[in-house]
């Protein structure tokens, strides 16, 4: 078996430091925004050379209160790619405001910026470029594009722990970031867990109230909120993980690096590509191959995880039907979802395992 993702290798690493990490906050009944977390989220903010960040109970929640913190709400419409898990789409949904859906780019498969400018309207108050697989979307063009007028940059940092474009973290141009610590990411927790980051004071302090029923101080609420903390013992586990993320993240470059190696010579397979100025993590490996689903299937009969991120676009899921697409809508999103495939990586994935990842994909092709 060669998983998607190995997570049970990275708790190995880090086993001892969690166990007495976890002890402690036990000890001291710490659970609920223990010191842990605002050592956390100044080492992560300072990782990312942002001011603030401000620990959420989930990146779907990071997302929903950035807008909030960003007065986007009903009547409002957020530009959103196709191509994204739902929860981006779901998260707008849940600010009160409505996904303005627009296609990506058919090479990097992130947010196409000639789409946004189109579909720009009265309504739209913010557009969410989400950083997908592992790389930036265009974000400075992005701002470019927006230059003289009021819609905001919510970024969608949930899968780019790390990355960089033009030597910057995600957070360094829009209004918020907005990450996940979904176990399985970059930087992943033992459960739930997310944070914002921005630059702005203003924002993180709406923020913190936001997470806690709308006020800081207790039973002091001027606002209405929610219940979202980044959880005390999640802390603890991504600050030990937050220490050796640039060693794994380099880890993941050389397996991608071989990867493109393996593959460059196999036929009917399209490669990744990185964008000018970006530094890649490769969240995922995600490559376009004839015939997908029969791929898949004999991957997985050969015992290899492969994933589809994403099989149904968010246009196309029954949730979103009130918006009302059809199929043929988004075409470059749809071409993609039929023929994308991420193969296994993680920093624990050896150079045999990958090798035979490539074997196998060339037996599924017939190769
Ligand atoms: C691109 C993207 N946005 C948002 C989310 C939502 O994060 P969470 O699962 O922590 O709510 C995820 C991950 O799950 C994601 O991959």
């Amino acid at each position: 078996m060669i998983p998607l993702v190995d997570l049970a290798a990275q708790h190995r690493e880090i086993a001892d430091e969690v166990q007495a990490g976890w002890r402690s906050v036990v000890e001291r009944s710490a659970f609920i925004l223990g010191d842990e977390v605002g050592a956390f989220e100044e080492a992560f903010a300072s990782y990312n050379g942002i001011a603030h960040c401000v620990g959420v109970g989930s990146g779907t929640d990071a997302l929903e209160l950035g807008l909030r913190a960003c007065g986007v709400g009903p009547g409002d419409e957020v530009v959103v790619p196709a191509n994204t898990f739902v929860a981006t789409a779901f998260a707008v949904q849940r600010a009160g405001a409505t996904p303005v859906l627009v296609d990506i780019d058919a090479e990097s498969y992130l947010l196409d910026l000639h789409r946004v400018k189109d579909r720009l309207g009265p309504r739209v108050r913010a557009v969410i470029p989400v950083h997908l697989y592992g790389q930036l979307a265009p974000v400075d063009e992005l701002q470019e594009l927006l230059t003289g007028t009021d819609v905001v940059v919510i970024e969608d940092a949930a899968q780019c722990h790390g990355a960089r474009r033009h030597g910057l973290h995600a957070g360094s141009l829009g209004a918020v970031a907005a990450t996940s610590f979904y176990p399985g990411k970059n930087l992943g927790a033992y459960g739930d867990g997310g944070a914002v980051l921005t630059r702005f004071g203003e924002l993180a302090a709406r923020l913190r109230a936001l997470r806690n029923w709308g006020g800081e101080v207790k039973y002091e609420h001027p606002e209405p909120g929610f219940n979202s903390r980044l959880d005390t013992l999640q802390a603890v586990v991504l600050h030990e993980k937050l220490r050796r993320l640039d060693r794994w993240n380099t880890a993941r470059s050389a397996a991608a690096e071989r990867y493109t190696n393996l593959l460059g010579s196999v036929p009917g397979v399209t490669l990744p590509t990185v964008g000018p100025g970006n530094e890649h993590v490769w969240h995922l490996y995600v490559i376009r191959v004839p015939n997908r689903d029969h791929v898949v299937d004999a991957l997985h009969r050969e015992g290899i995880g492969a994933g589809i991120h994403y099989p149904v676009p968010v246009h196309l899921q029954g949730a979103f039907a009130h918006l009302g697409h059809a199929a043929g809508d988004f075409p470059v999103t749809e071409e993609a979802a039929r023929s994308i495939l991420s193969l296994p990586i993680h920093p624990m994935i050896t150079a045999d395992e990958q090798e035979r990842v490539v074997a196998a994909l060339r037996r599924a092709l017939g190769t």
